[in-house]
């Protein structure tokens, strides 16, 4: 088995911490165990008397404040030294570790502007673009933050996308890890959905036009023109899917993903890192390294260039705001949305012909379907065995992406 983290094992779960510390009481082995259930006489609830020691760790040696907070959380005492635990292997790919912490720390970058573009942001038709405006030209930093906001986001899908396919190659879904895998994707449907209701929010004309062209292509699907209408709050693009777009990008989707990344960060900790397949006994693994402080510390190092290339790119390529939308005017040429939707689009555009479009949308729902469940298709990998076929099915996702990406760049440019 491959994992670092001595206590797990393939499907089985990690022994717990040892709760018994020195001065713990012990319930008495002769009484009979309480019931808890069990109404007193008069069906008067009495809660049972004999109870073990709530606190086993009150006796541990620990300064005065730490004791103050041990006493009130001392349930979270063997998280902590779990993660004092968990160790993370070093080997020739430990590079692909730090994508996951990345996309982790982009987040919580959006989280932060997000945060503060709300004060002056106004999700109405009439005053969204003169809010952006007025954000770019009059707010103290108010350019930087929109750019860093902006760019994030980019470079947080950038880092998912990277997390992935890394940690597809490596196998990393295989049993016991198939929810991390799973939740993983739900966090990566998650955030493209960030994006795309995020580029209507300036409500300017590319946004506007891209949203339309966007909206409308559930259309041909059964069912399809009720989503439309729910996305679009109507038949058309208009003020009302603005407040949609508005109130998904800033509720719904955060708290979502919020709920989501907790698991799958939790996951990480409890099931710890795992290692390509043939990695353990072989000599490949060149020791481990404790998760807290030294993985973390070499996070921070990663977070901090990612923070420099964030300012540097915000503040030398800066994302423009364009023209405010005229929903009555033609359509401009050149529509496209974010390049993470560019393959698809691509695809879109290729199978025009009489049912194509129904076909990639078919297409992509079950490819991404069956990409979402991976883990449980691939038994090989389950077992520690090299699973070639994954592998070149995970190269022909990658060149799919990729080439259809390049394909909608030399069609139209960045
Ligand atoms: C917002 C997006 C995401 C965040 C913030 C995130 C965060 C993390 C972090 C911090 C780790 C531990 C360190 C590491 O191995 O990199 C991790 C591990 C993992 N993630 Fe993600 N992740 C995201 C998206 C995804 C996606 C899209 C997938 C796959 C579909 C995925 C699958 C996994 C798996 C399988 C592991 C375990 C790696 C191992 O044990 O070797 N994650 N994630």
């Amino acid at each position: 088995m491959a994992e670092n983290n001595k206590t797990a094992a393939a499907g089985a779960v990690p022994p717990k911490p040892k709760a018994a510390a020195p001065g713990a009481a012990k319930p008495a082995p002769s009484k009979p165990a309480p019931s808890n259930t069990a109404p007193a006489s008069g069906g008067v609830y009495k809660p049972p008397v004999d109870r073990p020691d709530p606190n086993p760790y009150k006796e541990t040696r620990v300064s005065d404040l730490t004791a103050w907070f041990q006493e009130r959380f001392y349930v979270l005492v063997p998280v902590i030294d779990y993660l004092k635990k968990k160790e993370v292997p070093k080997h020739r790919l430990s590079f692909w570790y730090y994508f996951g912490g990345l996309a982790l720390f982009f987040f919580m970058i959006q989280i932060v502007t997000g945060l503060l573009l709300l004060q002056y942001y106004k999700p109405t038709e009439a005053e969204a673009f003169a809010s952006f405006v007025f954000i770019q030209q009059h707010v103290p930093y108010g350019w930087l933050i929109r750019q860093i906001h902006a760019w994030s986001a980019n470079l947080m899908a950038l880092m998912a996308f990277i997390h992935m396919f890394s940690t597809f190659f490596m196998k990393s879904y295989r049993k016991p890890r198939e929810l991390m895998w799973v939740s993983g994707f739900l966090l990566l449907v998650l955030t493209l959905g960030f994006g795309f209701t995020g580029y209507l929010l300036p409500w300017n004309e590319l946004a506007f036009f891209a949203t339309q062209v966007g909206t409308e292509v559930p259309k041909v699907a059964p069912g399809g023109a009720f989503l439309v209408s729910i996305l679009r709050g109507g038949e058309e693009v208009s003020g009302e899917t603005l407040t949609r777009m508005f109130s998904l990008h800033v509720v719904l989707l955060p708290g979502l993903l919020m709920l989501v990344l907790s698991a799958h960060l939790m996951l990480v900790q409890v099931l710890g890192t795992s290692a390509p397949i043939g990695y353990k006994g072989t000599g490949m693994i060149k020791g481990y390294e404790k998760f807290f402080p030294t993985f973390l510390a070499k996070d921070a190092i990663g977070w901090m260039i990612g923070f420099a290339l964030l300012v540097y790119l915000a503040w030398a390529f800066p994302w423009h705001i364009g023209i405010k939308a005229d929903p009555l005017t033609p359509a401009p040429v050149g529509i496209k949305p974010e390049w993470y939707f560019w393959a698809q689009f691509q695809l879109l555009k290729d199978l025009k012909f009489e049912g194509g479009e129904l076909l990639a949308i078919i297409s992509l729902t079950v490819g991404g379907i069956v990409w979402m469940l991976v883990p449980f298709f691939d038994r090989q990998a389950s077992k520690e065995e090299k699973s070639p076929a994954f592998t070149i099915f995970g190269l022909l996702v990658l060149a799919f992406l990729l080439i259809n990406t390049f394909r909608v760049y030399l069609e139209y440019g960045w």
